[in-house]
Formats: structure tokens, C-alpha cells, sequence
């Protein structure tokens, strides 16, 4: 067990749907710490960029649109195995096919409108942390 950091949005549909508490709420009971926080709205660049992985699919543009529809909170989690542990909680990116009990089984209306991100591996956290948070905003938990 190793103790990761992993980066989580919460996606304008859930927000849209003030979600937040309940998704949050997911979170901390399965141990996961939030270490850093920010609500924003992702201008269309931001999304782009977050998104470049998925540029040739063809679902990005699309993509790129929902994620600017409206703000999100991104957040960064810590705790042992944060990734999977996150995209345990999370369930599977199609919330038809995402496990009972899950964030996307009970909060997610499609696969485009699937209430949250989380990243699938630490190459990916490494990538996506430094894209919302400088160091000095991720905090130690002291207590
Ligand atoms: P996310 O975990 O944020 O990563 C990429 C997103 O693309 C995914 O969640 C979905 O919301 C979205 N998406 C839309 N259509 C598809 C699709 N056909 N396959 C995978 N992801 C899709």
C-alpha cells in the first residue's frame, strides 16, 4: 500500500445539481483526505488541454463543450491507493455500467454527464495535479 495523491473533479452536472456534499461526503468515508480545492469554471483552452489525450476520439468536442457548461470543483485527494481507490468510489465511466453504489451509478445521468474525473494512473496525477494546483496550494493534513 502506498500512500498517492490523485486529482478528482466534480463535473457541472453535479454541481448543477448541488451533488457536491453528497459526492464529497463518498469520499472522506472511504478515507480519502482532500489536501487541495478549487471551484472554477474551465474556460474552452482549459478543457482542450486537459482533454489533449482524447483529442482524436470522437466524443472530444463534445466533451470539451459539457466541461464549460458550467463550474466544477477540482480537488486533490490523498490516502493509501488513492487512484483506484478514487475510481472505486467512482465507478465505471458509463454510469449504465457502473456498480450500485457507486458515484456515477447514483449521480450521473449519461457517459458525457458522468458527475465526475478521476485520474486512472499516477503517470495521469502527475500530469493533471500541477494542471489545477502549484505546490504551495496543496496542503499537508497536520491533524
Ligand atoms: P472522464 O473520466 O472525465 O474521462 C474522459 C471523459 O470523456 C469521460 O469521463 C466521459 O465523460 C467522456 N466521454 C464521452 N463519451 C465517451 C465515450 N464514448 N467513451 C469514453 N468516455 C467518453
Amino acid at each position: 500500500m502506498t500512500v498517492q495523491q490523485t486529482l478528482s473533479i466534480i463535473k457541472p452536472d453535479a454541481v448543477g445539481k448541488n451533488n457536491i456534499g453528497d459526492i464529497i461526503a463518498r469520499l472522506e468515508k472511504k478515507g480519502l483526505n482532500i489536501v487541495a480545492a478549487k471551484m472554477l469554471h474551465l474556460s474552452k483552452e482549459q478543457a482542450e488541454q486537459f482533454y489533449a489525450v482524447h483529442k482524436e476520439r470522437p466524443f472530444y468536442g463534445e466533451l470539451v463543450q459539457f466541461m464549460t457548461t458550467g463550474p466544477v470543483l477540482a480537488m486533490v485527494l490523498e490516502g493509501e491507493d488513492a487512484i483506484l481507490q478514487n475510481r472505486e468510489i467512482m465507478g465505471a465511466t458509463n454510469p449504465s455500467e457502473a456498480a450500485p453504489g457507486t458515484i456515477r451509478a447514483d449521480f450521473a445521468s449519461s457517459i458525457e454527464e458522468n458527475a465526475v474525473h478521476g485520474s486512472d494512473s499516477p503517470e495521469t496525477a502527475g500530469f493533471e495535479i500541477p494542471f489545477f494546483f502549484t505546490q504551495e496550494e496543496i496542503l499537508k493534513r497536520t491533524r
